[in-house]
């Protein structure tokens, strides 16, 4: 190995650590997993349909990244507490947790049904915060690890027409900043990316034309992310050496959504 790939994998390297990428079935999920995988970790996939589970962690496999899964639904406490014990007999420990489960609808304010705004709180919000207090009781075990949310630009702009969404993202932020003061003594830590536009199935949904001419009017980088662009972020924040001071930190991954103004 020559210095510099010695010293890359000193700070960024994940060998021997175990990853849950809930919601690594979907979109950003899959291009974390395989980050957090090639940087070195075991990967447990977490989602909700056994098939597309199998099917990424074959993808994973043939790209050399050892990796296996449990199915939950992240809203139940019950199934939550099931995927954490299933993941720890196959792999004895989990040091890194990442939530990346999430769903979205695109509605005007005066048609959010009250179902549908718990359905997406219950998701992007509860879930998040379940999994978050069931693998810190088990992280509390084994010594500490590190968590990483995703929260959205909504989780600081409010944008138009997703109302419940862009709250949840908004609370996420927040509970990721109080989780991470109240575990840091305990060797946790726990920060949130937020990302920007990265069509996947949840999102494409709901871009018309005009919409998708604001967005890029909004972003000072005028294209979309693709969700490799996510991986750099990750490995700082949940990497045990180039993150060992980083808890409570809100990574914008956005092409400057987040700063621009006009
Ligand atoms: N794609 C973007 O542009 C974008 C931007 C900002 C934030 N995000 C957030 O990133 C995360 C991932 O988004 P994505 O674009 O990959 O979406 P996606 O729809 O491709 O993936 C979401 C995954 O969550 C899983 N999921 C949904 N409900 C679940 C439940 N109850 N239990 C377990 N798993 C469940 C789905 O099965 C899916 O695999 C979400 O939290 C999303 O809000 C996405």
């Amino acid at each position: 190995m020559s210095k510099s790939s010695e010293y890359l994998e000193s700070l960024f390297g994940l060998t021997g650590q175990v990853a849950v990428v809930i919601g690594g079935a979907g979109a950003l999920g899959k291009s974390l997993s395989t980050g957090i995988g090639k940087a070195g970790a075991k990967i447990v996939v977490a989602d909700m349909s056994e098939e597309a589970c199998q099917s990424r962690v074959e993808q994973l496999a043939q790209e050399g990244i050892d990796a296996t899964y449990v199915t939950l639904d992240v809203t139940s406490l019950e199934s939550q507490q099931n995927a954490r014990d299933e993941s720890l007999k196959v792999t004895g420990k989990v040091d890194m947790l990442v939530n990346c489960a999430g769903i979205n609808v695109g509605n005007n304010f005066l048609e959010v049904d009250s179902s549908q705004w718990d359905k997406i709180l219950a998701v992007n919000l509860k879930g998040t915060m379940l999994s978050c207090q069931v693998f810190i009781e088990s992280m509390l075990k084994t010594g500490g690890g590190s968590i990483l949310n995703i929260g959205s630009v909504n989780s600081d702009k409010p944008l138009s027409r997703v109302f419940a969404y862009a709250a949840s993202k908004a609370a996420v932020v927040n509970l990721t900043q109080n989780i991470a003061q109240e575990f840091a003594a305990n060797n946790i830590r726990v920060n949130a990316i937020c990302p920007g536009f990265f069509p996947a199935e949840q999102n494409r949904k709901i871009l018309d034309a005009e919409r998708v001419e604001n967005i890029m009017r909004g972003t000072p980088m005028k294209r979309y992310g693709n969700p490799d662009e996510l991986i750099g972020a990750a490995l700082l924040l949940l990497s045990k050496n180039s993150g060992s001071y980083i808890t409570g930190s809100i990574v914008y991954v956005d092409g400057g959504f987040t700063c621009s103004w006009f």
